[in-house]
């Protein structure tokens, strides 16, 4: 049995393969985005969905304080988009073409799905928020996935591979 640590935690998390999100929300110095992989369904009835943005981002305040967001589920063709939206002080928006949705949240295109949400809850998560949304409005697109495993972008086909 693996000793606990950060790392060792941080690796047996890296086993569980998820998708790729990119948060975006509107804020008063304009449209912000995140890379997310910690996105979930919570309920169809209402229909309410989580992310957890960490504590210690520099974006945190402003996602912290958003009254909506667009949670857009990365199609395997934009793992561009979640590399240049997970750079610190990076303005992946500036090479980003979008309008506005619900609450004046940016949105692109090209994504599997995307949901538009208003923020309707925070909940304590350690160093992390849990952030609960209602979707408002939703899109998706017969698209194939981009994957998270083992601390790599992924294919169906190929997991990563970093030991
Ligand atoms: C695949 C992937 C998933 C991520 N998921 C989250 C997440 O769920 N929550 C979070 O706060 N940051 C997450 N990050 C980190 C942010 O995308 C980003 O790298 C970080 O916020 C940069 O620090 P800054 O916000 O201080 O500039 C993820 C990064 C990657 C590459």
């Amino acid at each position: 049995m693996a000793e606990f640590s950060e790392r060792n935690l941080r690796d047996a998390m890296g086993r569980f393969a998820t998708g790729v999100t990119v948060v975006t929300t509107m804020t008063p110095d304009g449209p912000l985005g995140m890379t997310v992989n910690s996105f979930a369904s919570v309920s169809l009835d209402p229909p309410l969905v989580l992310w957890s943005p960490a504590r210690k981002s520099a974006r945190f305040p402003a996602f912290e304080a958003a009254s909506h967001f667009a949670v857009h589920v990365l199609s395997r063709d934009q793992q561009d988009l979640a590399k240049a939206f997970a750079l610190s002080g990076a303005e992946p928006f500036a090479g980003v073409e979008y309008t506005l949705g619900a609450g004046d949240s940016p949105l692109f295109s090209g994504c599997a799905a995307r949901f538009e949400c208003r923020h309707s809850a925070g909940h304590d998560g350690g160093d992390h928020l849990i952030v609960v949304g209602e979707v408002l409005h939703l899109e998706r697109a017969d698209k194939e996935p981009l994957l998270y495993y083992k601390g790599a972008f992924a294919g169906l086909e190929n997991g990563g591979d970093d030991g």
